[in-house]
Order: C-alpha cells, then sequence, then structure tokens
C-alpha cells in the first residue's frame, strides 16, 4: 500500500471524530503485517483526560482483533474541514507505538494536506525510547 493511499483513509477517519471539545478532528490509519487497515478517530470526554487520540484508537482496534506487528500508520488531523497542517502524533501515542514497531523499520506518514506529507521512522519521532527489554 502506497503512503498516499493510507493518509487519504485517515484524511476520511476524521468524519467519525468526537471532539467537541477542542474542536480538533484527527484520523489515523495504521496499516499491520497482515494487510488489513485499522482507522482510528480521536474521542473527548468532558473530563479532559480519558481523551484518546487517533492514533492510540486504531492501535487498540488492531490489538484488541489480534494484531501485534504494524508496518506503518498515517495521521491526518486539524480544526478545519480540509488538514492545512501536519498533526505529529503525541508523545503517549509514540510511546504505544513503540509497544509494538520496529523503532527503524515502522514508519508515520503525516498528512500536510492537498496531497503532501511528512514521513518519519518512529526512531526518529522517540529516540532512546523505553521498552520491553528495560524491564524484562
Ligand atoms: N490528538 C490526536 O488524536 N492525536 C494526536 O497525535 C494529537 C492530539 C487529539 C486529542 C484531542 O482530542 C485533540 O486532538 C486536541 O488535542
Amino acid at each position: 500500500m502506497q503512503p498516499i493511499e493510507l493518509i487519504r483513509l485517515a484524511e476520511a477517519a476524521r468524519d467519525t471524530a468526537y471532539a467537541p471539545y477542542s474542536g480538533f478532528r484527527v484520523g489515523a490509519a495504521l496499516l499491520a503485517a497482515s494487510g488489513l487497515v485499522y482507522t482510528g478517530c480521536n474521542i473527548e470526554n468532558a473530563a479532559y483526560s480519558p481523551t484518546n487520540c487517533a492514533e492510540r484508537t486504531a492501535f487498540f482496534k488492531a490489538v484488541s482483533a489480534g494484531e501485534r506487528k504494524f508496518v506503518a500508520i498515517a495521521i491526518a488531523g486539524g480544526r478545519d474541514k480540509e488538514v492545512t497542517e501536519p498533526c505529529p502524533p503525541c508523545g503517549v501515542c509514540r510511546q504505544v507505538m513503540a509497544e509494538f514497531c520496529d523503532s527503524e523499520n515502522f514508519m508515520i506518514y503525516v498528512s500536510r494536506g492537498q496531497g503532501q506529507h511528512d514521513t518519519y521512522t518512529l526512531g526518529r519521532l522517540l529516540p532512546e525510547s523505553f521498552g520491553k527489554s528495560n524491564v524484562i
């Protein structure tokens, strides 16, 4: 699957965002090694801190479906109907990615809108991360 296809799915996933407090709608599309794509949106809460980001929604859907290996994620976010600026993943979502994804190979595509995107490895966005090897 090409990055642009994954980005289009992330942009479409913004449609179901539940963001009545921030008005900031985020969509994510996560490509598993199985070839299946799991989408997610942000889900806000009146108590604020229970809010779940789009990326984590996608990961939790995938992991709960039995997936454990992942190839790439596309992220699209913003206040407007169309994406106009990049929405890089928050620190908590980067840590969730690190639990399941290889830092050198897992790719993160951040939409800039109008068919443009930025490309990162997980290792670039979360260097020197805390993980399984620190605990086990
Ligand atoms: N948000 C995401 O869904 N993903 C990110 O990577 C950054 C932030 C959401 C959380 C909240 O609902 C809204 O965007 C504003 O922070």
